[in-house]
């Protein structure tokens, strides 16, 4: 049976299992791949999506789950052509090394900034537990800070 999700402002109409990681129904399914695969067991965040604006590692979390609520992958964070305020921070203070945790990353830091303005280092490493293997923690801070501070 046909399950409907909209993802990123869209409907979508996705002949899938209701069990399947939203992961792998919006990168197989809508061919939507700027969300990454690292862990498979919600531990390292490379695959965190927006769920009514809350950060959702997809991996583990079924498709039946976005039912009815909205999506935004990382395709879907600019506005209009505009990057978000967090896309424009990780260019201004060249974030990303490698890159392919980074995805997740700006997605959990647009969930963290939309529920905390003006986070404290206390606050940051509450909520962004993203796994970067290049150790990027410290330009995430350096960038955070500095949307904050605008
Ligand atoms: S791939 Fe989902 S948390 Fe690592």
């Amino acid at each position: 049976m046909a399950i409907t999700i909209t993802v990123n402002g869209q409907d979508h109409s996705l002949d899938v299992a209701r069990d399947t990681p939203l992961l792998w129904a919006i990168r197989d399914t809508l061919g939507l791949t700027g969300t990454k695969f690292g862990c498979g067991i919600s531990a390292c965040g490379a695959c965190t999506m927006l769920l009514n604006g809350r950060a959702v590692r997809s991996c583990t979390l079924p498709v039946s789950a976005a039912e009815g609520a909205a999506v935004t992958t990382i395709e879907g964070l600019a506005r209009e052509g505009t990057p978000h305020t967090v896309q424009q921070a990780w260019i201004a203070h060249q974030v990303p090394q490698w890159g392919y945790c980074q995805s997740g990353l700006i997605m959990a830091v647009a969930a963290l900034l939309d529920q905390h303005p003006n986070p404290s280092d206390d606050e940051i490493d509450a909520g962004i537990t993203n796994i970067c293997r290049c150790g990027t923690f410290a330009r995430v801070r350096r960038a955070i800070h500095a949307i904050t501070k605008g």
